[in-house]
């Protein structure tokens, strides 16, 4: 049994605030501080440059994170696991280090947030590569005897957030890898809203490519996050930036860089973000991440269920909890999104995100040009958090404020 009270008390923030806004960004526990607090105290210093202790130790301790996070989603080698900034970054360096060339095809859905838009548009204007769209539903479901006719031999990538940041909904990626891989084309995944809020295991789900962010569900620090790439396909991506840490050799006219994953991670990385998000996976493993995923299916439960009960809202997304991940979307009838936003900080201190969520395709699709209201729940969240949410919306919705 996790005693979440305690688990509770590694989030001291959670005394000032109702926190509803973890889509966004997690809080992070203070043992994962504490191995940051470690690094820059106790052995600061560069990653494979330096033969002296500090150097040593950091190296070690860099190299010790990747292996953990390697382990936690299932990957067979670390040097699978490049770190990068960010989710974006991820999707960034997969969009422009695969090489895709006028006539290929590239398969997203209608739900993808701007992270996994953009890059891919970029490489349509730029160089001719067509971009499909598997269409879902107002639920986030999708047809995928449709998908089947979109996803054809002329697709090289096939790119899909595997939980929505808008609707919550949990996109059947093993079933789209397999009509991907059987049309022979790559499956890159954007995981940053399920990545240490449920099992993500690389080879259940069968990816390619999967992105995700250290500080969002994972409960690390900011401005670390991953890249993986399955080892046969490694050679496939170019490194998009170059420099120090990533060649073996390089003369006047020419370099020969290092194997993978360096040569994915040009100039100093963030040492002490990737050591944070090293302990933050193990602090994620200790708890359970079955445990977890029941901790906030639990929690959304209610909140769902105390949301449809409320008059006066329009709820997004779907109301099969199976099918959704701790995001709920709404809206208030004639209110704008951020002024509800507003309010329930005023009232009650509750941090929710309102707006377009960087996916505005989406939120135009469900008619809400001003975006939606939405609350996310982490493991630290109880009842009392969503109690005291649900009163203060029913509130707003009757006119209460
Ligand atoms: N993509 C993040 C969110 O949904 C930032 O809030």
């Amino acid at each position: 049994m996790v005693d979440w009270n305690t688990i509770r008390e590694d989030f001291p923030i959670l005394k000032e605030v109702v926190y509803l806004d973890s889509a966004a960004t997690c809080l992070t526990p203070i043992p994962v501080l504490d191995a940051v607090r470690e690094y820059y105290i106790r052995y600061r210093a560069n990653v494979h440059r330096g033969a002296h202790r500090l150097s040593v130790k950091a190296s070690d301790k860099y190299d010790e994170a990747r292996a953990r996070v390697a382990r936690f989603i299932g990957a067979d080698d670390p040097v699978e696991i490049i770190f990068t900034k960010n989710t974006t970054d991820g999707l960034n360096m997969a969009a422009n280090g695969l090489r895709l060339r006028s006539g290929d095809k590239v398969v997203l859905t209608s739900l993808e947030h701007h992270s996994n838009l953009m890059p891919w548009q970029v490489l349509h204007h730029r160089h001719n590569v067509d971009l499909a769209f598997l269409e879902t539903d107002e639920q986030g479901s999708f047809d995928l005897e449709k998908a089947a006719e979109v996803i054809d031999e002329k697709t090289a990538v096939v790119s899909i957030a595997h939980g929505s940041n808008v609707l919550g909904s949990i996109c059947p990626v093993n079933e789209i890898a397999k009509l991907a891989h059987d049309a022979g084309a790559l499956v890159c995944v954007d995981a940053a809203q399920t990545v240490g809020h449920l099992p993500v295991d690389v080879d259940e789900l069968g990816v390619d490519i999967m992105s995700f962010s250290g500080h969002k569900g994972p409960l690390g620090p900011t401005g670390i996050g991953v890249l993986y790439v399955r080892g046969e396909h490694l050679e496939k991506l170019n490194p998009v930036a170059l420099g120090g840490g990533t060649v073996k050799d390089v003369e006047s006219g020419g370099f020969t860089l290092l194997g993978p994953p360096d040569r994915f991670e040009a100039g100093t990385p963030n040492i002490g973000g990737a050591i944070g998000l090293g302990a933050a996976v193990e602090y994620v493993s200790r708890i359970g991440i079955q445990n977890i995923e029941q901790r906030e299916r639990n929690l959304l439960t209610t909140m769902l269920n105390g949301l449809l009960d409320i008059d006066n809202l329009i709820v997004y997304g779907p109301k099969d909890l199976e099918l959704k991940t701790g995001v709920m979307s709404f809206n208030v009838k004639g209110i704008n999104p951020h002024d509800v936003a507003i309010i329930l900080d005023e009232m009650d201190a509750i941090a929710v995100r309102s707006g377009h969520h960087c996916a505005i395709p989406l939120v135009k699709r469900l008619g809400a040009p001003d975006g939606t209201v939405r609350a996310s729940l982490g493991c630290y969240n109880n009842e009392e958090d969503v109690d005291t949410f649900l009163s203060r919306v029913a509130d707003v919705a009757q006119g209460l404020t």
